[in-house]
């Protein structure tokens, strides 16, 4: 016989992710996974459509044309992450007008990582490299996720952001292969973007309030410690391949441990930038809500346009 009491539904939920199966809409679920999937899914969703925003501040630029069409799609292709995001954000009953609504009040966070200024053309390179790099580590575990739409919609996204991550990886070995001034742009670059980039994995576990549940659901399959290590483990290697360093003068590797070990991250300056106060927040936000008020006769003409056609929906 079927449970039907709270208890014996969420048993029989967590039994299902248990066994490692994968929850899908319609699906019973408890009220606490789908808010914490609305939640983390939109901060994601947000934060693809802000993280066009440094990018796209170099696409006139660009040194070559090739340069060019490269970072166009690049950025093109963050506009569709976020909308593949809030379609699956949407699976769970969330309105993106709503979800949106939430972001552009300053309610809803978006990644710290896109609250820093690119400054040089190398800071292409460099978010490509480290900030697609430490994206995809976060994202392939993702994508064995528990949440079916979620995890779908991160292996397409996976595939893109590992032509993103080349790409950068490419222009700064490029750069490194060039004159002084090139090589110095390049690192000074990584300099910058470096600690950012580990921040982006989040709180350490002793600090991260929503890992518990997270992780028992197996939204989560690693801890952001967990995957922190990882990315800095697969990372350093790729740096010294091509002649760069990392402004960590506790950076090594650690044979017992078989990983390298890293000097402290600055956590308050991690807490200033998730709440509010980093170098571009404001700039970001008003970006977006710039962009939203721009884009305003257009979704009132589509609308409109609903309206009078009803057959086509
Ligand atoms: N930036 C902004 N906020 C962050 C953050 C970061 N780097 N890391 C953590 N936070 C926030 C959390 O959202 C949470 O806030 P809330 O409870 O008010 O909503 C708070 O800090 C505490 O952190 P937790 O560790 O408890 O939060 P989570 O368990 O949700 O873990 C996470 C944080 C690792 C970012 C996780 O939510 C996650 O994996 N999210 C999905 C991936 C994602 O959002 N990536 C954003 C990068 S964008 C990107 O990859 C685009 C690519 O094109 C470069």
């Amino acid at each position: 016989m079927k449970n039907t009491d709270t208890a014996g539904l969420e048993k029989e939920f967590q039994d299902r992710i248990d066994r490692g199966e994968i929850i899908e809409p319609k699906d019973w679920m408890p009220e606490r996974y789908r808010k914490q999937l609305i939640r983390m899914m939109s901060q994601h969703a947000h934060s693809e459509v802000v993280g066009m925003l440094p990018e796209g501040n170099w696409i006139t630029r660009a040194p070559s044309l090739r340069r060019k069409a490269v970072l166009l799609a690049k950025v093109q292709d963050e506009a569709g992450h976020g909308l593949y995001i809030y379609s699956a954000a949407e699976t769970l009953g969330a309105d993106r007008k709503d979800l949106l609504a939430e972001f552009l009040s300053g309610r809803a966070k978006y990644s710290s990582i896109f609250n820093y200024p690119t400054l040089t053309w190398a800071d292409m390179g460099a978010i490509g490299w480290l900030v697609d790099g430490a994206a995809i580590i976060n994202q392939t575990a993702l994508a064995k996720c528990s949440y079916g739409p979620y995890a779908r919609a991160m292996i397409r996204i996976c595939k893109e952001e590992n032509f993103h991550h080349k790409q950068g990886y490419e222009i700064l070995s490029t750069l490194m292969k060039g004159s002084l001034p090139q090589r110095a742009m390049a690192q000074d670059a990584v300099n910058r973007w470096w600690w950012p980039s580990l921040m982006m994995f989040g709180p350490q576990d002793a600090n991260s309030p929503n890992s518990e549940e997270l992780l028992r659901w197996k939204v989560k399959k690693y801890s952001n410690d967990e995957l922190r290590q990882r990315f800095i483990d697969r990372t350093v290697p790729q740096a010294e391949h091509i002649g760069l360093s990392f402004p960590d003068p506790l950076l090594k590797w650690n044979e017992k441990r078989r990983h390298y070990d890293f000097g402290k991250i600055n956590w308050e300056e991690f807490f200033n930038v998730i709440n509010g106060r980093g170098p571009c927040n404001r700039e970001r936000m008003k970006a977006r809500k710039k962009a939203d008020e721009d884009g305003l006769w257009v979704r009132l003409a589509a609308e409109a346009y609903a309206a009078k056609h009803p057959n086509l929906n």
